[in-house]
C-alpha cells in the first residue's frame, strides 16, 4: 500500500519525527496538513515538501496551532479538511517533554505535558472523528519507550505517554465499528531537537540510563511508522533494540525491572562516592 493521494493531517509536523513523517508522505504523493505552534518552522517544513513532491496537484500546506488549547482546534480541523477535501490519516505526533527528577517537576509541567500530549491527542481526534468515519480512515498515535516502562526523570512525560497507549488501545476497540484503525508507535531516544533540548536538562540518573544506546534517526523511525501504518498494525517499536525492551518488559516485567533498578543503584553508588571523596579532599586541605 502506498499513501499516494492520501490526504492527512500530522500535529507536530514542522520538526523531528512529524516532519521526517511529512517528508515521506511528500515523496510517496500524499496530500499534507502540517500543523505547529510556529510559523517559520511550519513555512520552512512546507518548502522542504514542495521540494519532495511526488506531483505538482498535490495539497501540502501547514497551518498555525496549539494543540494544547481546545477551543482553537475546530477551526484549524476545519479548514484543514476542507482544503484537503477530507481526511484519510490523522497522525497524533506533537509532544513536549520537560526530565527532571519527581522533587522537581512542579505541577504546572505536569499540567502542560499532560495538556499537550494527552489532551491535545484526544481533541485534535474528536474533532477530526467525523471526517475519518466518512473514509474508513486510520489514526496514528506517538507514543514512547518511556510509555512502556517507567525511568527515573519521566513522571510526567511517562505519564502522558502511558496515558496515549490507554488511549490508543480503547479508540481502536471504539472505533472497530467505523473501520477505522488505530496504531500507536513507541519510539526510544530519536535524534531529534526535542532529544537535543531534552539533553541539556536531563537528571544525571537519565542521562546514565539512556546514554548507552545511540539514537535512532528521525527518517528511520518515521518510516516505521508509516509501514507500521501500512500494515494496519497496532504497535510500531522502531529498532531491534525496542522491539527487545518490549518483549521482557511484557513477558518479563520483574527482570527488566531488575536490571533498571540494578542500574540506577550502581550510578547513584558512585555519585555518592564521588560526593563523599570530594569532601574528604576538602577536609583534608582545611
Ligand atoms: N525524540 C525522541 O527521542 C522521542 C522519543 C520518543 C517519543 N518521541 C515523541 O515523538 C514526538 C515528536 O518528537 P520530536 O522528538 O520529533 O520533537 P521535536 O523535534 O521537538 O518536534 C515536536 C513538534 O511538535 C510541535 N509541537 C510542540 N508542542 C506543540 C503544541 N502545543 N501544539 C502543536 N504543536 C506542537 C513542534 O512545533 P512547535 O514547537 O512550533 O509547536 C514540533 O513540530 C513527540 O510526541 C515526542 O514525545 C520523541
Amino acid at each position: 500500500m502506498t499513501f499516494a493521494n492520501k490526504r492527512v493531517f500530522i500535529t507536530g509536523g514542522s520538526s523531528g519525527i512529524g516532519r521526517a513523517i511529512a517528508c515521506q508522505l511528500a515523496r510517496e504523493g500524499a496530500h499534507v496538513c502540517v500543523v505547529a505552534r510556529g510559523q517559520a518552522a511550519i513555512d520552512e517544513t512546507v518548502a522542504q515538501l514542495e521540494s519532495l513532491a511526488a506531483s505538482p496537484t498535490q495539497q501540502l500546506f501547514g497551518l498555525s496551532l496549539d494543540v494544547g488549547v481546545p477551543k482553537d482546534i475546530a477551526a484549524v480541523a476545519k479548514a484543514a479538511t476542507e482544503r484537503l477535501g477530507g481526511l484519510d490519516l490523522l497522525i497524533n505526533n506533537a509532544g513536549i517533554t520537560h526530565p527532571a527528577s519527581f522533587m522537581d517537576t512542579p505541577d504546572e509541567v505536569f499540567d502542560s505535558i499532560m495538556r499537550v500530549n494527552f489532551f491535545g491527542t484526544v481533541h485534535v481526534t474528536r474533532a477530526l472523528l467525523p471526517a475519518l468515519i466518512e473514509s474508513r480512515g486510520q489514526i496514528g498515535i506517538v507514543s514512547s519507550l518511556a510509555g512502556v516502562i517507567g525511568i527515573y526523570g519521566y513522571t510526567a512525560y511517562g505519564a502522558s505517554k502511558f496515558a496515549l497507549r490507554g488511549f490508543a488501545e480503547s479508540l481502536r476497540h471504539d472505533l472497530m465499528q467505523y473501520g477505522i484503525d488505530v496504531t500507536v508507535a513507541f519510539p526510544p531516544d530519536t535524534d531529534t531537537p526535542q532529544l537535543q533540548q531534552e539533553n541539556r536538562i536531563k537528571p544525571a540518573e537519565t542521562h546514565a540510563l539512556a546514554g548507552k544506546v545511540k539514537p535512532l534517526r528521525a527518517e528511520f523511525v518515521a518510516s516505521e511508522t508509516l509501514n507500521g501504518l501500512r500494515r494496519r498494525s497496532v504497535y510500531v517499536k522502531p529498532g531491534f533494540g525496542t522491539k527487545l525492551v518490549m518483549f521482557l518488559a511484557q513477558r518479563f516485567p520483574g527482570l527488566s525491572r531488575w536490571f533498571l533498578d540494578a542500574d540506577l543503584r550502581r550510578f547513584q553508588r558512585k555519585q555518592r562516592a564521588a560526593l563523599a571523596a570530594g569532601q574528604a579532599n576538602s577536609e583534608a586541605k582545611d
